[in-house]
């Protein structure tokens, strides 16, 4: 049988039911979701929870991310810190079919206080059915690189 694709998913409060249904979706669809929380709906700061997300990314421990918070931006910002992620915030399926054909991203962020639960399902579904185009986009990908001080 071959391997599920494994997908982590994070959030902070803000986003926990979103964040759930997503991953009850992606595991519908036949995606291993490894969802890391937190299930506690106490505020809690978004950065460390996108990072962790990021963290099993880099790892190879999960193939894709997929992060929530209220508008998608501050835990975007967050998982983008991490060398080697490449996280696009997306309202819309199109924007999410495009950061990974033409930006390989590895990671997507949402806002839950933005998307509505059918949207985000279907902006999920663009990011994963969609695939890197390579060719010219691959050296424009590569120069995505942390500048040297
Ligand atoms: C939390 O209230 C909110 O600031 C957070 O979820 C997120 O929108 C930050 O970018």
């Amino acid at each position: 049988m071959p391997q599920k694709i494994r997908v982590v998913l994070s959030s902070d409060h803000a986003a926990i039911g979103l964040r759930q249904d997503i991953a009850g979706y992606i595991s519908s669809k036949g995606y291993d979701a490894i969802d890391i929380g937190p299930v506690l709906p106490e505020s809690t700061a978004y950065a460390p929870h996108g990072q962790a997300a990021a963290a099993r990314v880099i790892s190879g421990d999960c193939r894709f991310g997929i992060i929530l918070c209220g508008t998608g931006q501050g835990i975007m910002m967050a998982a983008n810190k991490m060398p080697g992620i490449r996280c696009g915030v997306c309202s819309d399926p199109f924007s999410a079919r495009m950061i990974r054909q033409h930006n390989d991203a590895n990671m997507l962020a949402m806002g839950a206080r933005v998307v509505g639960d059918a949207l985000a399902l279907a902006i999920v579904n663009a990011f994963l059915d969609a695939e890197f185009m390579g060719g010219r986009h691959a050296p424009r990908v590569a120069l995505i690189e942390p500048l040297a001080d």
